[in-house]
């Protein structure tokens, strides 16, 4: 089994209240039992908004960090009416933060959008999740590499520092739908994502790249013979405890 360092990442997504920290701490207590886990894996969970604070407050670990889901592009304050920026996120304790979401992308989010979004993010010091993913149809029509470029190209800019930037891969059609990319496909899309990177941005280290769409306990082992997968991004299965705990369990095994 491989010693890189792993990631795995929740996305509530609209979920939670207040008492849903016990699922954090359940998945803490789980973890916390292992030496060295610091540098075995790295667990964040993104929440709503609503419960950062809380979440970021109640914590006393390092170890499990919270996150934002998505965030206004504008840096600081402004007349946004619903809206809250980087800034706001970072001050209540938010360390992570996805970006370019398809559900997000699909209410009208563009990549030039994304891209300041990631770019105030960045002036925030939060760890991005960068989310790129093809559709069906765009599968279908063989087109998932050149959506995945123009995803990476349009929303990094060559001047971001790629190393706070976590790219997501996430197959629209993959999301709560119970499917999964074939492995020899997602094989090779990871290979892809890592060398378009090092090949765009002109530097050795790809970055941190993961996998995200239904993702679980039953099918997580599958994923652990590809060496460039760094990790996962959860949805549905991160609302479990159980379910998010054998999957680290299961990655291992
Ligand atoms: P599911 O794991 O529920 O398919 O969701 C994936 C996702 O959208 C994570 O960002």
């Amino acid at each position: 089994m491989t010693n890189k360092l792993k990631y795995f990442i929740g996305n509530w997504k609209m979920f939670g209240d207040y008492s849903s920290i016990k699922i954090i701490y359940r998945i803490n207590s789980f973890c916390s039992k292992f030496k060295n886990r610091g540098k075995k894996y790295r667990i964040a969970f993104c929440v709503p908004n609503t419960l950062i604070y809380f979440f970021a407050k109640k914590l006393k670990t390092k170890f499990i960090s919270i996150g934002a889901q998505n965030c206004h592009h504008h840096q600081n304050y402004g007349p946004f009416t619903g809206s809250v920026s980087a800034y706001m996120l970072k001050k209540i304790g938010a360390k992570y933060i996805i970006l370019g979401h398809s559900e997000n992308r699909m209410k009208g989010e563009t990549n030039r959008l994304i891209s300041k979004k990631i770019k105030s993010a960045l002036n925030q010091k939060m760890n991005i999740v960068f989310c790129i993913g093809e559709t069906f149809k765009e599968k279908r029509k063989k087109k998932t590499f050149s959506v995945l470029r123009k995803q990476i190209k349009e929303s990094i800019n060559k001047k971001y520092n790629l190393s706070k930037i976590i790219i997501a891969y996430e197959p629209v059609w993959s999301i709560g739908t119970g499917k999964i990319p074939k492995l020899n496909e997602l094989k090779k899309i990871f290979q892809f994502i890592k060398q378009e990177c090092k090949k765009i941005y002109k530097t050795k280290k790809a970055p941190v790249t993961l996998y995200g769409g239904s993702v679980d306990d039953k099918n997580i082992g599958s994923f652990s013979s590809i060496s460039d997968i760094d990790g996962f991004l959860v949805g549905g299965a991160s609302r479990s405890s159980k379910k998010f705990i054998d999957i680290i369990k299961n990655y291992y095994k």
